[in-house]
């Protein structure tokens, strides 16, 4: 029995499985013929396909069909660039805000923001979500932002975060958002990089019981800012968890489950620099024109690790991203009116840029804005919440996946999850195991499963699954998007036919794609155009199936993804050799059973420097606040030689078998010194 039990599971794994009659009945995309008559509809004629998207939209002046898509992906050709409806005129907060607003949504919920202790929790509808930002964008012009002005953010996952991205988007300033868990010193970083006037932050928010005292944080980067010779002239404080030193027309948030107040913070209050978001509203008006921008004018930049260290500013412009995430939002998740769509990612990141603010809220829908953790109180706390506001779609990441599976089946089953439809997965390759506990379990074998796969520089997904069209397969992204043409090629660039692996590109734009790096656009055409003449290259690599499916295989290049976020490795081993105890490190990813990827550090001590359990601490705690604490490697191994080639460079390849304890290292006739490698095997510390 048990053996017929577990071939029944193997089968699974490999197996298909189907979208049910009723998901089928109300999807917008119904079929594969379906899907496949819009794909080709995308490509034959963008302009058309786009065109009929746009016309859903408010453009003061609208997209002329000529320069709808203009894009150069060869550097032979001259400058990289990609265009889309170049000349229209219009604003992204308008088209979220008072256009839902005049459709008669303005009494809909926006968001129920559900705080990290249950029972903290509000609404905001889109009314209130447009006057909020129309008095927010006052307050940035009266702080001397102009339409281009960078605007740093740095916050907790409430509803002032949505208003203050909005708020620069309406008056056509650009947001740079710093996810609430880097270090000060990487929010030091990108507020220089980018020059920001203005960081927009809070007193400090709860992550289950653990308290992040952001605002000091936001100090301690204004500090460094200043070391360098800059100065940030305003920071504006929500005062969220309470107390501190403000006026104290706050309570301190309270716990339900303590049952007692959360301990006040005594806030820094700096007069100079520091104003109270609350006393700047109170006098500020809540009607705010919006900025005219051109279509091409940026929105936003987004910081994500580049394999040489240096966090990349990835910048959107304003009408490609609204449409692409706008379109997206309704087909991936199916969304129709009325339902509550709920994602669980971090608006620091640019899951939550694209799923939880602008593609939503361009669909005028309903949505969960969650401030805690999955954990807290208990591993229950996401299926409560889902029961509580009958969530329908809900998007998460393999990562929490694989974190609550270990919780096993009876805390998730406590919940009914009746209301749930659509289950979306983000953010790295889903293992089959994750794939089927979350169909299985989570979805009851009901719901279907999108698998969507993307980057910040896609602006949206890229290649997905589509709810009631693809015939699902464990671990399979699938099939591109509209309008997106990938392609697979070998490492001298020749596309591959039918079955096949090799490196994942691009062959043309879609509008979501992302325009830049900020100051620096050599550097874009460096990292994405130069690798593969003529192609967009993703840094992935990908399988393709004799039925058409993509099978995204993981990075290529020296980017490690850690419970869904990329790291370089080049970022952690410059932390490292900060240390005055190391010579030398190299970073490498080892597997790991629910990051995904873990971090394993190989390190060359001084002369006569003890290697010991303090120096472990504190190595770690070194990369803790260079990056932020999720960046914490998971081992470091004392490693007096590293495997390099006589020319002197790491192999990394060899680094990575030590780290899975793998002895197969294939070819080692470049390394220098052998013996190297089996002091290394020797010599791995344990791990679980
Ligand atoms: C990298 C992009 C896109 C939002 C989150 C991460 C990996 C992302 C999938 C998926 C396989 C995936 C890729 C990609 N990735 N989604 N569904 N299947 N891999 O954004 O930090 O820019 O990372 O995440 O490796 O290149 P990001």
């Amino acid at each position: 029995m048990a053996s017929t039990d577990s071939k029944e599971h193997e089968k699974q794994l490999e197996g298909w499985f189907y979208p049910s009659e009723e998901i089928k009945s109300e999807a917008y995309v119904s079929s594969m013929d379906r899907y496949k008559e819009l794909y080709q509809k995308s490509i034959d004629d963008p302009a058309g396909f786009w065109g009929d998207i746009a016309n859903e939209f408010y453009w003061k002046v609208p997209p002329s069909k000529e320069k709808f898509m203009q894009f150069n992906f060869d550097t032979r050709e001259g400058k990289v660039f990609i265009k889309w409806m170049e000349g229209a005129v219009t604003n992204i907060s308008y088209n979220l805000l008072d256009r839902n607003v005049e459709k008669g949504l303005g009494d809909n919920v926006a968001f129920y923001w559900e705080g990290n202790f249950p029972g903290d929790s509000k609404q905001i509808t889109y009314s209130e979500l447009l006057s909020e930002v129309c008095k927010f964008s006052n307050v940035l012009k009266d702080k001397g932002i102009k339409k281009g002005d960078r605007v740093a953010i740095y916050m907790p996952m409430i509803n002032e975060l949505v208003v203050a991205m909005l708020a620069c988007a309406r008056i056509g300033a650009v947001h740079s958002i710093v996810f609430g868990g880097f270090s000060a010193e990487s929010l030091a970083e990108r507020i220089l990089d980018s020059t920001c006037k203005v960081l927009v932050t809070a007193d400090g928010s709860y992550r289950g019981a653990k308290l992040i005292d952001l605002k000091e944080i936001s100090d301690e980067a204004i500090g460094k800012c200043k070391d360098q010779g800059f100065t940030v002239e305003t920071c504006i404080v929500v005062q969220h968890v309470g107390g501190g030193s403000g006026n104290g027309t706050v309570s301190p948030r309270t716990s339900p489950v303590a049952k007692k107040p959360c301990p006040p913070i005594q806030t820094n209050f700096n007069s100079a620099v520091d104003c109270w978001w609350h006393e700047l509203m109170s006098c500020a008006s809540d009607k705010c024109e919006p900025c005219w921008t051109d279509a091409e004018d940026p929105l936003f930049m987004l910081y994500t690790s580049g394999s040489t260290g240096k966090p990349k500013g990835v910048l959107h412009t304003v009408g490609g991203y609204m449409l692409f995430t706008a379109v997206t939002f309704k087909y991936v998740f199916d969304y129709h009116p009325g339902e509550v769509y709920w994602c669980t990612a971090d608006i620091g990141w640019i899951t939550g840029h694209s799923y939880i603010t602008y593609g939503p809220l361009a669909n005028g829908a309903t949505s969960v804005l969650f401030e805690g953790t999955p954990f807290y109180p208990d591993s229950g706390r996401f299926w409560g919440v889902v029961d509580k506001y009958h969530v329908s779609k809900f998007y998460t990441a393999p990562t929490a996946i694989r974190a609550l599976m270990k919780f096993g089946k009876a805390v998730v089953q406590k919940y009914n999850r009746k209301s749930l439809k659509v289950l979306g997965t983000v953010g790295e390759p889903i293992n089959p195991e994750a794939w089927l506990w979350y169909y299985r379990t989570v979805g009851d074998e009901r719901c279907v499963i999108v698998d969507t796969y993307w980057q910040t520089e896609t602006g949206g997904h890229v290649i997905t699954s589509l709810p009631g069209a693809t015939p699902m397969r464990p671990g399979a992204a699938s099939f591109p998007f509209f309008g997106v043409v990938p392609a697979i090629v070998d490492e001298h660039g020749k596309e591959l036919e039918g079955a096949c692996e090799g490196f994942l590109v691009m062959k043309q734009p879609w509008p979501g794609m992302a325009r830049t790096i900020y100051g620096n656009h050599e550097r874009f055409e460096r990292v994405y155009f130069s690798k593969f003449n003529g192609y967009y290259t993703t840094g992935d690599g990908c399988k393709r199936d004799s039925n058409g499916y993509y099978w995204i295989t993981g990075r290529t290049d020296d980017c490690m993804n850690v419970s869904g976020h990329l790291l370089s490795t080049a970022q952690i081993e410059s932390a490292l050799v900060e240390h005055d105890a190391v010579t030398e490190a190299a970073v490498v990813s080892c597997p790991h059973k629910e990051k995904g990827e873990g971090i394993y550090c190989f390190t060359t001590l001084m002369e006569g420097v003890e290697f010991n359990e303090q120096l472990i601490k504190e190595l770690k705690q070194k990369v803790r606040s260079k990056i932020g604490p999720f960046a914490t490697p998971d081992v470091i191994q004392n490693s007096p030689g590293l495997p390099k080639t006589r020319s002197g460079k790491i192999m990394r390849r060899v680094l990575r078998q030590v780290a899975k304890n793998d002895k197969k290292i294939g070819d080692v006739t470049t390394m220098a010194d052998s013996s190297v490698v089996d002091n290394l095997f020797h010599n791995r510390p344990h791990v679980d």
